[in-house]
């Protein structure tokens, strides 16, 4: 067996499911899978953070701990308890936050987070991969940021498979002639092996499935944003 084939069996025999114990899950098929990437991209307000939350305290009670960055400018603790419920004490000393305020900042983070993480993390979040990237663009520029970009990503999935841990990434959107697309839309495409869309149909919210390797593309669920967090309806 070569080494590749052989790290490819050792990835796929560990590889788990990290459940948040939200309806996400189901469309996931169980859960979001180790070893790879999994992006959640959409609208402003659509629940991608509440997502990343949740699944950050499904790691804590399956007793792992988790890296989240965040790019947005400040985790609001008064919601990660309001998620985290009777777990806040284990989230705050299981999660180790770190908040980029520039791209330059964020690859930095990314390109060092191995030294900080072992076997016994379940998921490092991503949150989200192109807020700082969209800030930074310009035409001259964005050859350089896509190839950044695409190490950062490399990176990830090497830790991933490294630790058979989790990692997700949410996206953004624009709007281009009625569809939305997701930023850097063909680079974060290329690295994500399941990727779900989330909509926002006034207060209700739905997820699709855009692609995964097990199940078909257009599965979707409907939930809402509550103080608990995420709940199906
Ligand atoms: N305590 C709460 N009770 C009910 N809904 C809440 C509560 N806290 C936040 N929300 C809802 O969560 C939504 C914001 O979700 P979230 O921050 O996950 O969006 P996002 O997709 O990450 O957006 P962005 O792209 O701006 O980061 C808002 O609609 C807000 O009303
Ligand atoms: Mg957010």
């Amino acid at each position: 067996m070569s080494e590749d084939a052989l790290e490819e069996y050792r990835t796929r025999s560990h590889t788990w499911r990290l459940e948040s114990g939200c309806v996400v899950d189901t469309l996931l098929g169980g859960g979001v899978e180790s070893g790879t990437i999994t992006q959640f991209y959409g609208p402003a307000g659509v629940g991608k953070t509440n997502l990343c939350l949740m699944y950050a305290v499904g790691a804590v009670r399956a007793g792992r701990r988790v890296v989240f960055i965040d790019t947005e400018g400040g985790h609001s603790l008064e919601r990660v308890r309001q998620i985290a419920g009777e777990e806040y004490a284990r989230v705050v000393e299981s999660v180790q936050f770190y908040e980029a305020r520039t791209f330059e900042e964020q690859d930095f983070i990314v390109q060092n987070v191995e030294h900080v993480i072992d076997d016994g993390f379940g998921l490092i979040v991503l949150d989200s991969a192109v807020n700082l990237y969209r800030l930074d663009r310009s035409d001259e520029k964005i050859g350089e940021l896509n190839r950044r970009l695409s190490r950062q990503m490399a990176k990830l999935m090497e830790l991933a498979r490294r630790h058979c841990l989790a990692v997700i990434i949410t996206n953004q959107v624009y709007s281009s002639e009625q569809r939305v697309e997701p930023v850097a839309g063909d680079v974060l495409r290329y690295w994500s092996k399941a990727i779900v869309e989330l909509r926002k149909l006034n207060r209700v919210r739905e997820a699709v499935l855009k692609r995964h390797r097990s199940l078909p593309e257009g599965l979707s669920v409907r939930f809402v944003i509550e103080e608990r967090g995420i709940r199906e309806i």
